[in-house]
Parts: structure tokens; sequence; C-alpha cells
């Protein structure tokens, strides 16, 4: 008996398609797939791919979106700790795709389980980290951390309810580890009311975090040294330049900006936050906003009917270049192919390792 292969159509034909071919074969790949597919996008998708989006969200919001589907493929416009995140709460027979593998996140990287591990195991050479320190993982982080944390009594949090994942790690342990994100670790503590003192950065490069005994023993959180390449851009400087030219503007940032630029915000949060905050503002409002640029330009066409203005936060242009690989092109081949029943790029994160993080992630949805 001969055993036919499906073998799948190379991306090459797909690479020189213009946008507009692009546009028509991903409408007419998705009105074939009809509700086996469903298009999760993130808010920093860019327009050409957000168009086709069947739902659109913040790391939460998609991230309760994928539990809840019942799509035989979800099809993740976002970056790869999405899609695995999205393989890990859907149902085993449910398959997680990522339409571009090369869409990573370079915060995320930041943070690998061989230099967790090793924070943990210098830990314990001054304190017993599993019963004293609580790991709380931001969810722009690699599967095996999220595990990392499920083994060792630990969460994720996401920008939307990190304050209130410190809560709960705090309710348990004396203290936290918090990786990779400093700045949303650093804000949520001081939204928590932890004085900046007592909340250390651990650098992964260094022995001991470069810290001392006398400074872990102080902190109640220990940062790691990781950060957002894109919001990383935004400084206090473009705050104060739009509040002396504007009085009357509100100033709206992402919680992974500095801590001064966090300060020096009306408010913080996260993407799906900031998209409803300005939409539910009044008239005539005008914004400056500190997050990537699709975002605030599909923000800013939205709204201006209702006389409101909305600014990018920097004078340069910066977009998260992981998220801007999700192109028509990519989402083309990779509908055509499922179409045609061959799976491509498909998230799958080993069942042990699956089976730990789902217990992080599960207790930041019940504690959310
Ligand atoms: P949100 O969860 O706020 O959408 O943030 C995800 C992200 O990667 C921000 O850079
Ligand atoms: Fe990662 Fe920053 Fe891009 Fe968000 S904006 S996906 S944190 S690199």
């Amino acid at each position: 008996m001969s055993v036919v292969q499906i073998v799948p159509i190379s991306f090459d034909r797909f690479n020189a398609l213009a946008d507009r071919e692009a546009t028509e074969r991903i409408r007419a790949a998705k009105a074939r797939l009809g509700n086996k597919a469903v298009l999760l996008c993130h808010h920093y998708q860019r327009a050409d791919v957000y168009q086709h989006a069947d739902l659109t969200g913040d790391s939460l919001k998609l991230s309760r979106l994928a539990s809840q589907s019942d799509a035989d493929y979800i099809v993740f416009c976002g970056v790869h700790f999405m899609a695995e995140v999205a393989d890990i709460l859907s149902r085993p027979e449910q398959i997680s795709i990522l339409p571009d593998l090369a869409a990573g996140c370079s915060m995320a990287d930041m943070a690998s389980l061989a230099k967790v591990e090793r924070a943990w195991r210098e830990l314990s050479s001054v304190m017993n980290p599993d019963e004293k320190v609580t790991p709380v993982t931001y969810i722009n982080s690699a599967a095996d951390l999220k595990a990392f944390c499920g083994e060792h009594g630990g969460i994720v949090c996401t920008s939307s309810n990190a304050p209130k994942i410190l809560e709960w790690s705090f309710a348990r342990r004396e203290k936290v580890l918090f990786f990779p994100d400093q700045h949303l670790g650093r804000w949520s503590g001081h939204k928590m009311g932890i004085p900046l003192d007592e909340m250390a950065i651990w650098n992964p490069d260094l022995e001991m975090g470069g810290l001392t005994k006398a400074q872990i023993a102080k902190a109640k959180i220990i940062l790691w040294h990781g950060y957002c390449s894109v919001h990383q851009m935004f400084q206090p400087a473009h705050i104060i330049k739009f509040r002396n030219q504007y009085p009357d503007g509100k100033v709206i940032s992402h919680p992974e900006c500095s801590f001064e630029v966090c300060r020096q915000s009306d408010a913080i949060g996260s993407t799906e936050t900031i998209i409803r905050t300005v939409k539910d503002s009044a008239p005539d409002t005008r914004w400056l906003v500190g997050t990537e640029l699709n975002l605030v330009e599909r923000l800013a066409e939205e709204v201006k009917h209702e006389g409101k203005i909305v600014q990018f936060m920097a004078p340069t242009v910066c977009m998260c270049s992981t998220m801007q690989r999700i192109d028509p092109q990519h989402l083309a081949w990779t509908l055509e192919n499922l179409a045609d029943g061959r799976v491509v790029n498909q998230i799958k994160v080993p069942e042990h390792e699956a089976g730990l993080a789902k217990i992080a992630l599960q207790r930041m949805l019940d504690a959310s």
C-alpha cells in the first residue's frame, strides 16, 4: 500500500507576491477554511495583517481567547511566545500556528532557562528560594521559563495583571524573582507601595547577579536585567516637550516603558487598556502614547472623527521588528496550506514542559 505524503507548498512561491494579490489569497483561503481556523491578532500587528483578524487583544485577552476557541487551527498573528501560550492553553488536538517562525521577542530572549536556573542555584546559597521566593515570569518569555515557574510555586503575569500577580506572590512567599522585564516589575512593585531601594537588579551575566548578600536580603523584588528595545526608546524628555506644547494634553504609556516615563504619564496600561482609555476619553482630547507605532497609528485613525489627536511618543519610527515579520505573504502561505490540509509552522510545546507551564498560566488566569 502506498502512503500519500502531503508536502507543504514552499514559501518561496509566496515571497514575491504583490501585497494586493496576497490580500486576495488570504481572503479566499479564509473563506475556504471557514470556522476551522481562527486568526488571533495582537494589537502591534501591521495594518495589512490586522485587517484579517477574527479576534484581537493584548496578551491576557488573547490567552483567554485561545483557551476558549473551538477552531482546529489557531493562527497567531503575533510573536512566538504568544503562539506557545495558545498551544499550551488549547485542547491537545488543536493546532497553534505562527505564520513566520522568525517572529520572536527580543525581550523574551533576555532570560533563558539556564540563566534562571543558575540564579535559583545562586540564591540557594543565601536562602531556600523554594520557601522564600516566588518566581514570576512575564508572559513575554519562553515556555520553559513558564514551566520553571509552574514547578517552583510561581506564576505568569501580563502587562494588565502584574500588580495583582505580585499580591498573589507575596501572599505566599516573602520575595519575588521577576523576569525578564525589569520595567514592568519595578512599576508594578511601585504601584504596590514597595520602595525602589527594596527592588534590586539581577544581572544574569554576573556571579550572584552582581548583588551582595545584604542587597539580596533587603530586596523584596529581584528584577531581571531585561527590557524591551521598542519601549526603551520613549524618554521623559518626549513627555516634557509634549506637556510644554499642549498643557491640556494627556499621556498614556505601556508599563514596559522606563520608570521615569511611567511616573510622568497620566495613565499606564496594557495595549488593550491604552486603546480603551483613548477611545473612552472625551472628544477633542489630545494624547501622547508610549507604545508600538502600528497600534498608535491605527488608534489615531480610529478616533480622529471625534476630534481626538493621538501622537506617537518617540520622534523616530520604532516598530516591533519581530511583530512586523508577520506579513500578508506569510499569512497567505500559511492559510492556503491549511485550506489544502497541510499544516505549516506549527508551534508545539513538549508535553512535560507544557504541563508545568500550564500550571503557572492557570494560576495567573485564576488570580486575574
Ligand atoms: P500587551 O499584553 O499589553 O499587549 O503587551 C505585549 C507586548 O509585547 C508589549 O510589548
Ligand atoms: Fe517583545 Fe518589545 Fe516586541 Fe513586545 S514590543 S513583542 S516586548 S520586542
